[in-house]
């Protein structure tokens, strides 16, 4: 089913929103550091190439046919700062599979941000778009990430040994998952956060 949610996404502390032409300078701000690119596909991004990606992010709101992605801008509900971006991308309309991703400016990290920005990506994806699974994808040595999966109830399905070469490497990714029943089951839109982080 197509999904184009209504935005904002509020969660307790965050604003969850598409992103805007004023937000060049805040992605670059983490998309320009090595630190943040360590595990991702890219290189740190310049703030041109930076630009392109606001441009590009600007248009992905909705879910209407496989491969589609919403990238959404994270916001501090407090202050409107923007910290960083989450993703939904829908993987497979036959078989109701999605994929989210995430990332945060370092200054946010240890405070449970992604986690809440997580969840509010999970509600999209199961009780919006009613996914029946959801995955994610990390480097076996990006442990932040993959305890980010765990909190969120997440399970380790898969460990690639050496599947692609990243950055002049090899690398290993781990997947993880879980199931639509899983997430309602035992988590609703508010106890999400709470649920996970008490
Ligand atoms: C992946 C990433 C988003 C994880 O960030 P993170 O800060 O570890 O994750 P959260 O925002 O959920 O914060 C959880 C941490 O905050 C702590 N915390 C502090 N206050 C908290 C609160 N009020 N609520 C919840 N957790 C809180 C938790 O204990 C946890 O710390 P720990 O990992 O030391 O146990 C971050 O490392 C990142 O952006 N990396 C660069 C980009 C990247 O690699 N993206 C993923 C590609 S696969």
């Amino acid at each position: 089913m197509a999904l184009y949610p209504t935005y904002p996404l509020e969660t307790e502390r965050l604003r969850l929103r598409p992103f805007t032409r004023g937000d060049v300078d805040a992605v670059f701000a983490y998309r320009q550091r090595e630190d943040v690119a360590r595990f991702l596909f890219d290189s740190p991004l310049s703030r041109e190439e930076c630009a392109l990606a606001v441009q590009q992010r600007i248009a992905q709101t909705s879910l209407s046919e496989e491969g589609d992605k919403i990238v959404l801008g994270v916001e501090l509900a407090d202050t409107g700062e923007l910290i960083g971006e989450v993703s939904l991308i829908w993987r497979s309309v036959e078989h109701q599979q999605g994929e989210v991703g995430w990332i945060l400016h370092p200054s946010f990290h240890g405070q449970g941000y992604g986690t809440e920005a997580a969840s509010a990506m999970l509600d999209l994806a199961f009780r919006q778009a009613d996914l029946h699974r959801v995955i994610a994808r990390c480097a076996a040595e990006n442990a932040p990430s993959f305890h980010l999966m765990e909190r969120l109830g997440m399970r380790r399905e898969a460990h690639f040994r050496e599947h692609a070469i990243s950055k002049g490497a090899w690398d290993e990714e781990f997947i993880y998952a879980i199931l639509q029943r899983e997430w309602v089951g035992c988590t609703g839109p508010s106890e999400a956060t709470s649920s996970i982080f008490n």
